[in-house]
């Protein structure tokens, strides 16, 4: 519909009309109509203007574009614009004030201060394909313009805290069917908006204001069994129980008391380090996405089908991750038995899932139906992708490469999922290095979420742009990464795991380092993490690179030496640590015990007490020096896809937002000040990273690239 000649009032982000006795207050911020506080002044402006007019008999509010209103302006947080006059709380309470009912038509999405908005209104009407939900918890924070205490009195407040506790969104018909949506709308939203709009001024008030409810569905219930139930390794744990207890003050106080709780809440929560974090990683997850100094106008090639050559644990788990975003799979094998394995594991994985009622029957076979498996690598011809999962072995790979330079169709993209080996050998192996990539996915590859994707020295621009694209459509967030023994996630690891190494032969046991590095918020130690990832993997590794290992820098014996008692991990029933059949959980050894203490003394060191403290400050910090290594080498383009890398795929604490951030906010001079007292204790292995020491010297508190 359009409104444009009507137009009586226009501010910079909100217009307003008035047709056939309904007032129309269109919101005009791109690119989601937030909240900012031009949007929140205009709104009120309207309203005023609708209440004085003759002709309004009632109100619609819809946003223009996409979107009704995708909520605050994130970017306004921790700036005097977000607490500029009006806040959203009185333009909520001036709606609900007036006598002309007030109707949010939704489409798009209505999220966080967009729903609250819609919440002050009098009635909501909304598309099926809208998006309705709080995602405030997602960043650390809970709703702060009177979500908490308006949703438990419309939806009841079992509902309102599932609602605001997960932050997922509900679509339309769900919308209907919880009651916090009163009609489905068609077609054009503004004018369906004010259809439904007349249709309500015509029956008369006085009009529903669910400020003036009392919360519903209160019996029975424990407030303090549903905070205690919060996952306590959720990255958002403390908004969780933050907003439950906003719910619980719902049911006790009277709105107005209750409103000034949500918000001390919230500006407690806003203020803090956990929020800030996370919303460094909602920030550094978009930015990640974007490639520098990539041609204007780059075009995507569009993948549709994927050859997947290995099916062991990566090639199963990379099948399904693309089987479940719709798109066919061919598996290719080496021998019959291996490629059987392969399918069997997929099944497996689907029939756990199906078992938890995740997933269909039906849904189960569709995804299945999708992969097919060949022993003909021929049959890999028209594949849009091609993705190499074979044994880690450099003349295999290269092996591999050259039959699928001779298969492929000339616009195949090509790539490896090697861990650590190099893109450009593997390229120089075909005719066509320009189409060939790194696609580091994680284990278990159907589930995590990080895609390093690999930039090789003559990967063109279409390639990498069109595999950012093919992550973000099977659900991955991918990370773009230079060349380098491990990338960016992998290599950090190896300072890591020798920290934690070392600590061991110094005088700490497997379980006080993984137990400090848990309590710090990783999600797993680094030595249950290498139990389950497995020893030989990182013992082969050391083989290859023994020869460029400075003779004369400190190594420890002890991750070989478990090696050679045939114990790699998970997958032996013991590593570092030992392991019940069919258990996962890391039982305390005393084989290793012993072997870590026998190590030592081998290598002359006297072991002493080692506190928690030094064991966190000693594997983080190894991993921030050698993130400001990748950083100035260029691997990685910015210092937050390092978080990225780190949170999505190590189990870095997302409260913490990351290594590189978490040394932002601890102090880069600090950080720097410690890596040199270890350099002065331990020697060589904590050289300072040159970009540490500039950063320093130039007086900067932000990781930038020198
Ligand atoms: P895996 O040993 O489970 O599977 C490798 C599969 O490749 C086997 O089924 C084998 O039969 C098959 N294969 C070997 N040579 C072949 C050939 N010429 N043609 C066709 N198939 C062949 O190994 P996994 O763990 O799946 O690793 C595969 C690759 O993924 C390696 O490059 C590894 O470094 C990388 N990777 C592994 C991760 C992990 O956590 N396991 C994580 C990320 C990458």
């Amino acid at each position: 519909m359009n409104i444009e000649n009507n137009v009586v009032v226009v501010t910079d982000t909100v217009r307003y009309a008035e047709q056939d006795g309904v007032a129309v207050i269109l919101l005009d911020n791109a690119p989601v109509n937030g909240l900012g506080n031009t949007v929140r002044q205009g709104i009120a402006e309207c309203l005023t203007r609708a209440t004085d007019s003759a002709n309004v008999r009632a109100v619609v509010i819809t946003g223009k574009g996409k979107v009704f209103c995708g909520g605050a302006d994130i970017r306004q947080f921790n700036t005097p614009a977000a607490t500029e006059a009006p806040m959203l709380r009185h333009v909520i309470r001036a709606i609900e004030l007036s006598e002309k009912p007030v109707i949010a038509a939704i489409h798009g999405v209505a999220l966080g201060g967009g729903l609250e908005l819609a919440l002050g209104c009098h009635y909501r009407v909304t598309t099926a394909d809208a998006s309705l939900g709080l995602p405030e918890v997602n960043l650390g924070l809970v709703p702060g313009g009177g979500g908490t205490q308006r949703l438990p009195r419309l939806v009841g407040i079992r509902a309102a805290i599932e609602f605001a506790q997960s932050g997922k969104p509900v679509r339309g018909e769900e919308a209907v069917a919880l009651g916090l949506t009163d009609a489905l709308i068609e077609g054009d939203v503004m004018a369906a908006g004010m259809k439904f709009a007349r249709s309500v001024a015509d029956r008369g008030g006085p009009h529903p204001v669910i400020g003036q409810k009392p919360p519903a569905d209160v019996d029975g219930i424990d407030f303090g069994a549903v905070a205690a139930a919060v996952n306590p390794k959720a990255r958002n744990g403390r908004a969780q129980r933050a907003a439950i207890s906003c719910m619980e003050a719902s049911t006790r106080l009277p709105l107005e008391v209750g409103l000034d709780y949500e918000r001390f809440l919230f500006d407690e929560l806003v203020a803090g380090p956990e929020s800030k974090a996370l919303r460094h990683m909602f920030f550094a997850e978009r930015e990640a996405l974007k490639v520098e100094g990539l041609a204007a106008g780059t075009s995507v090639r569009s993948i549709r089908s994927v050859g997947i050559l290995g099916a062991g644990t990566m090639g199963a788990g990379i099948a399904m991750a693309f089987a479940n975003a719709g798109i066919s799979v061919t598996m290719f094998e080496k021998d019959q038995p291996a490629l059987d394995g392969g399918l069997k594991l997929i099944r497996q994985n689907y029939e756990i899932t199906a078992s938890k009622g995740t997933l269909s029957p039906d849904d189960v076979k569709k995804r299945l139906d999708k992969i097919a498996t060949t022993l003909d690598m021929g049959k890999l011809a028209d594949a849009d992708l091609v993705i190499e999962a074979v044994f880690e072995d450099m003349a295999v790979k290269q092996s591999v490469f050259r039959q699928l330079d001779d298969i492929c169709k000339p616009d195949a993209i090509l790539a490896t999922n090697t861990s650590r080996l190099n893109i450009d050998e593997i390229a120089a192996s075909t005719r066509r290095p320009e189409s060939v990539i790194g696609l580091h996915f994680f284990s278990p590859a159907n589930v995590m979420k990080l895609l390093e994707v690999v930039r090789g020295k003559r990967t063109s621009d279409q390639v990498i742009a069109s595999c950012i694209k093919m992550a973000q459509v099977i659900g991955k967030t991918p990370v773009l990464v230079g060349v380098c023994e491990g990338f960016v996630g992998n290599r950090m690891l190896t300072g890591y795991w020798r920290e934690a190494g070392f600590l061991l032969e110094e005088g700490a046991s497997p379980q006080q380092v993984d137990g400090a590095m848990t309590r710090f918020g990783f999600a797993m130690g680094p030595l249950a993490m290498a139990d389950l990832a497995g020893l030989d993997i990182n013992w082969a590794t050391r083989k290859r690179l023994a020869a460029t290992r400075p003779a004369h820098l400190r190594y420890s014996r002890f991750a070989d030496r478990i090696c050679e008692l045939g114990r790699f991990g998970q997958k032996t029933g013991a590593g570092y640590y030992r392991y019940e059949p069919g258990s996962r959980t890391p039982i305390p050894d005393s084989v290793a015990d012993e072997l870590i203490v026998q190590c030592a003394k081998e290598a002359g060191i006297a072991r002493r007490t080692i506190s928690d403290e030094e064991i966190v400050e000693r594997c983080v910090l190894a991993l921030v020096n050698e993130g400001a290594r990748i950083l100035q080498e260029g691997i990685a383009q910015r210092a937050s896809d390092i978080d990225v890398v780190y949170v999505n795929g190590y189990g870095f604490p997302a409260w913490r937002g990351g290594p590189m951030f978490y040394a932002e906010t601890s102090g880069i001079d600090a950080v720097l000040q410690k890596i040199r007292t270890l350099h002065e204790v331990h020697g060589e292995h904590w050289t300072p990273a040159p970009l540490l020491v500039q950063l320093v010297e130039q007086g900067r508190t932000r990781f930038q690239a020198a």
